[in-house]
């Protein structure tokens, strides 16, 4: 049976091409039906929580398939910096945190380096801000270039000190701890990211914190707050949180990233006579938004063995081939499937008729542009597709071809198209290929052993 990539020509093309400011490429070959059972890593932002959350706690809490991809070790580096105990059983997904409680991180002798993971970075911020020390945090080209003015202004109106060192409101920062005060932040957009910084400086303030946002985005640290002990509860769009309360060690076992499944989703439903089961996958619906629009394009889904673990609901999703057509994707939808944007354009380019994706300008200010490198990538493969303010217009149906893809070290465009390639003619070339290790080390494996 014809492999999604050979390994021989896989390892002959990568010394070839190591090379062009440091870049290793591989060739992807069309593939061919998906079929079988697939598991894939812990969700990233529960794994992400988790060490945070746990070493703010008191006792020892247990994670469990925990998400060893680079942005969730850089969390477990930085709190490591901060004199946290964190015991990592390597390729186990297990791993153990000795809480400091809330006031006993320490301040730590070097600057903390967040790679590329804005969760990191934005949701330490919160932390570090009532901290009795001083901070420095950065990260890569990637990060120091992400907004961060979203999360220093809110978190100067609680009483923060916070640095933007070139004056540009992006890392690299400087947090000097300050006691807070509680606030009634409104944000511009659905962030959870924001979200969560606002509330963990919240833990500290004096007073009651509220954040109202737009539209829900993800409520992990609601979810899991509660759990470790935190008084929060929700209002609509609003959260709301009451310092006083500790938080206690807990045993957290991290469900399958939804955001990871999307890639099999789409591949199980573009490639004909494809048939997969995805298992145990995290299906908050906060989250959930890519099963609702793959479902309204026509996709063949059904959801199993639904269950809760840790307050976050989970299913086996269970994927057939099908026709897919257009959609409208926008408003209250976007937030609950922003990371799964650039494979549901790939969707869309093999589905009949037009997508149209609005209220999205938020994925300009992701890892990468990705309205812009989503639409030069599709175009580059021949697909009718151009970029809006705020989102793309994809019409669908025309076959696509191989090229070269700049992924711009952005784990989603990487995945994204190694997806569109199976079904796209001849070759397709991924620059950067290794990235997709952020979230999904082993993704080529897996896919690969699907084919
Ligand atoms: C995340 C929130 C989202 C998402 C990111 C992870 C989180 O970002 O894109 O990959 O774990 O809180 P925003 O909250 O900025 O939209």
């Amino acid at each position: 049976m014809p492999s999604l990539y050979s390994k021989t020509k896989d390892m002959a093309s990568m010394k070839k091409n190591k090379n062009r400011q440091g870049e290793i490429t591989m060739n992807l070959h069309t593939g061919r039906k998906l079929k079988g059972t697939i598991t894939v890593p812990g969700d990233k932002s529960i794994s992400h929580r988790s060490v945070m959350f746990a070493s703010l706690a008191e006792g020892v809490s247990e994670i469990t398939n925990f998400l060893e991809g680079a942005d969730c070790l850089s969390t477990i580096d930085c709190f490591r910096k901060l004199g946290v105990d964190i015991r990592v059983e390597a390729d186990m997904g297990r791993v153990f945190i000795h809480g400091k409680g809330l006031y006993g991180l320490s301040a730590s002798s070097s600057t903390l380096d967040a790679g590329n993971s804005g969760t990191t970075t934005r949701l330490i911020s919160g932390i570090l801000a009532p901290q009795p020390f001083s901070t420095r945090l950065t990260g890569d080209d990637s990060i120091q270039r992400r907004p961060m003015r979203r999360i220093i202004e809110p978190l100067t109106k609680m009483g923060a000190h916070m640095i933007s060192e070139k004056n540009n409101d992006c890392a690299p920062l400087t947090i000097h701890g300050r006691s807070l005060h509680g606030i009634h932040y409104r944000t511009e957009v659905a962030s959870a990211q924001v979200k969560s910084a606002i509330l963990l400086a919240g833990l500290y303030a004096d007073g009651i914190t509220k954040v109202t946002e737009p539209y829900v985005s993800r409520n992990h640290s609601e979810i899991m707050l509660r759990l470790f002990g935190a008084d929060i509860h929700t209002e609509g769009t609003t959260a709301v949180l009451t310092p006083g309360s500790t938080l206690t060690a807990r045993k957290i076992h991290v469900p399958g990233d939804i955001s990871s499944a999307a890639y099999f989703i789409a591949a199980a439903s573009i490639v004909p006579g494809s048939e997969i089961l995805i298992r145990n996958v995290g299906i908050n619906p906060t989250r959930d938004g890519i099963l609702k629009v793959a479902q309204s394009m026509g996709a063949n889904i059904t959801i199993e063995n639904v269950h809760t673990e840790n307050g976050e609901a989970c299913a086996d999703i269970f994927v057939r081939s099908a026709s897919l057509h257009g959609t409208q994707i926008g408003g209250s939808l976007i937030p609950t499937l922003i990371d799964e944007l650039p494979v549901i354009a790939i969707m869309a380019a093999f589905a009949e008729g037009t997508t149209v994706i609005t209220d999205a300008a938020e994925l300009k200010v992701k890892e990468s542009n990705r309205i812009d490198v989503m639409v030069k990538n599709l175009q580059a493969m021949g697909c009718d597709i151009e970029a809006t303010d705020d989102g793309m217009i994809i019409h669908g149906g025309k076959p696509l071809h191989g090229a070269c893809i700049p992924s711009h070290g952005d784990h989603r465009i990487a995945m994204s198209f190694a997806v569109a390639s199976m079904m796209a003619e001849g070759e397709t070339e991924i620059l950067d290929r290794e990235c997709v290790n952020i979230s999904y080390p082993g993704f080529y494996a897996d896919l690969k052993r699907l084919c």
